[in-house]
């Protein structure tokens, strides 16, 4: 399919979303860090699928073999019944994290599962008036009505207001605002351990403890954000393991799958006692498809040690992009966590650099108009992160001049 062709049924048949973000160029195939487009154009996917999905890379042959075994076993039983894959799937989620699961198709209804449960949590153990969320400013938690309300970014609120009352918005590692925000109103404190959408801002052990403390003390839950920090990305399986503290809650997406869509929220006692049947429920949650390749993309993470190459090849990036601002090439400012890595601008030029890397084979992603992010794989070889690195520098050494 030719990219004018792609572009004119996007027009007449799918709602103008996402038009005025793609790309152009028409995807066609994936094999670990590399992806094609229907003209055969090679391109290295710094972005993981675009939106930090493919940890493991495209179509690894582990997760597509036992997708293709579970495709032509059992594609689909609905939780009115037993299934192994999805039973395997929480008994792995359950053993790393330390609680129970609950299954479902992304990171919106995973924070979504995650909000309702503290709410029921803080209903049984206080009352309807223990029902407040605390989250942070320029934080994202999903585009569903409540993790909307919960995401502190207005941009996004308007136009869809009113929203779910009862969500509370602090600066982001600021433990007086914390403090003067969480109170026996409060049932959950909800956080991404790392900002991902606003720039790899990560949260400071003082905030992450403040906020801990502050749940003990307040009887609310802890809930992490991991849905992209999650399953290995920053360098260890779980961004709160940087840490010196473990949530009540932590909820999972993105990579979860191996590229097919799944998300978990998993919980520990007592706040994952809240839910009783009935609570909360999902036609498609923990399906045996998607459950069989989560389980086979957990394998991979854990045979082939993703998080600590991870680890490795975020110091290699970022090490790269220092050079390039020791060069004067326009880089102000790198924030790595793993493969999780902003690079602010001296200009605003992180449109123009996205473009120009595109042409010549590279994907990036940015943040507002001078800052790029890059998401890369967890399977990045040296040498592809070399690569990345001498496309990178090259666009950047062309960048026009401010
Ligand atoms: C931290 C975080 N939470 C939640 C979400 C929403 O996930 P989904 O798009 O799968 O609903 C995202 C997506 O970017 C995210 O980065």
């Amino acid at each position: 399919m030719k990219l004018d062709e792609a572009k004119a049924l996007d027009r007449a048949h799918l709602l103008n979303l996402y038009t005025p973000i793609r790309m152009p160029m028409v995807m066609a195939r994936g094999e670990g860090a590399r992806v094609w487009d229907t003209e055969g154009k090679e391109y290295l996917d710094f972005v993981s699928g675009g939106r930090a999905v493919t940890g493991i890379g495209h179509c690894h042959p582990k997760v597509t073999a036992a997708i293709c075994e579970q495709a032509r076993t059992l594609i689909h039983m609905s939780n009115d019944f037993f299934t192994m894959p999805q039973l395997r799937l929480a008994k792995r989620l359950s053993t790393l994290f330390g609680g129970r699961c609950f299954l479902c198709n992304s990171g919106a209804e995973a924070n979504e599962a995650a909000i309702k449960l503290a709410r029921k949590h803080g209903f049984k153990t206080v009352g309807p008036e223990k029902s407040e969320i605390v989250s942070a400013l320029k934080s994202f938690h999903g585009r569903t009505l409540a993790t909307l309300a919960a995401t502190g970014q207005p941009k996004y609120h308007k136009g869809f207001q009113p929203l779910p009352a009862g969500f509370v918005h602090v600066p982001f590692n600021d433990v007086e605002a914390l403090k003067g925000a969480v109170n026996e109103r409060t049932c959950a404190v909800l956080l991404e351990p790392i900002l991902g959408e606003s720039g790899v801002y990560p949260a400071t052990p003082e905030y992450l403890g403040a906020a801990r403390e502050l749940c003990d003390q307040q009887g609310a839950a802890l809930i992490l954000d991991e849905v992209q920090t999650g399953l290995g990305r920053t360098g260890k399986m779980f961004a709160f393991e940087h840490y010196d503290i473990r949530p009540d809650v932590m909820t999972l997406a993105k990579a979860l799958g191996g590229g097919l869509p799944i998300g978990a929220m998993i919980a520990r006692e007592p706040v994952a006692s809240a839910f009783e049947p009935g609570d909360h429920a999902s036609t498609f949650g923990g399906s045996a498809l998607p459950a069989a390749a989560a389980v086979a993309t957990l394998d991979v993470i854990e045979s082939e040690r993703l998080p600590e190459n991870a680890a490795r090849i975020g110091k290699r990036l970022a090490a790269g992009l220092l050079e390039m601002r020791a060069d004067g090439l326009p880089v102000a400012e790198v924030r790595e966590r793993g493969c999780m890595i902003a690079v602010d601008l001296t200009a605003p030029q992180a449109a123009w650099v996205k473009d120009e890397c595109a042409t010549r084979g590279l994907l990036i992603n940015t943040v507002g108009d001078q800052m790029l992010r890059l998401l890369p794989p967890m399977i990045l070889t040296e040498r592809e992160a070399d690569r990345g690195l001498e496309m990178l520098r090259a666009v950047l050494a062309a960048a026009p001049r401010a």
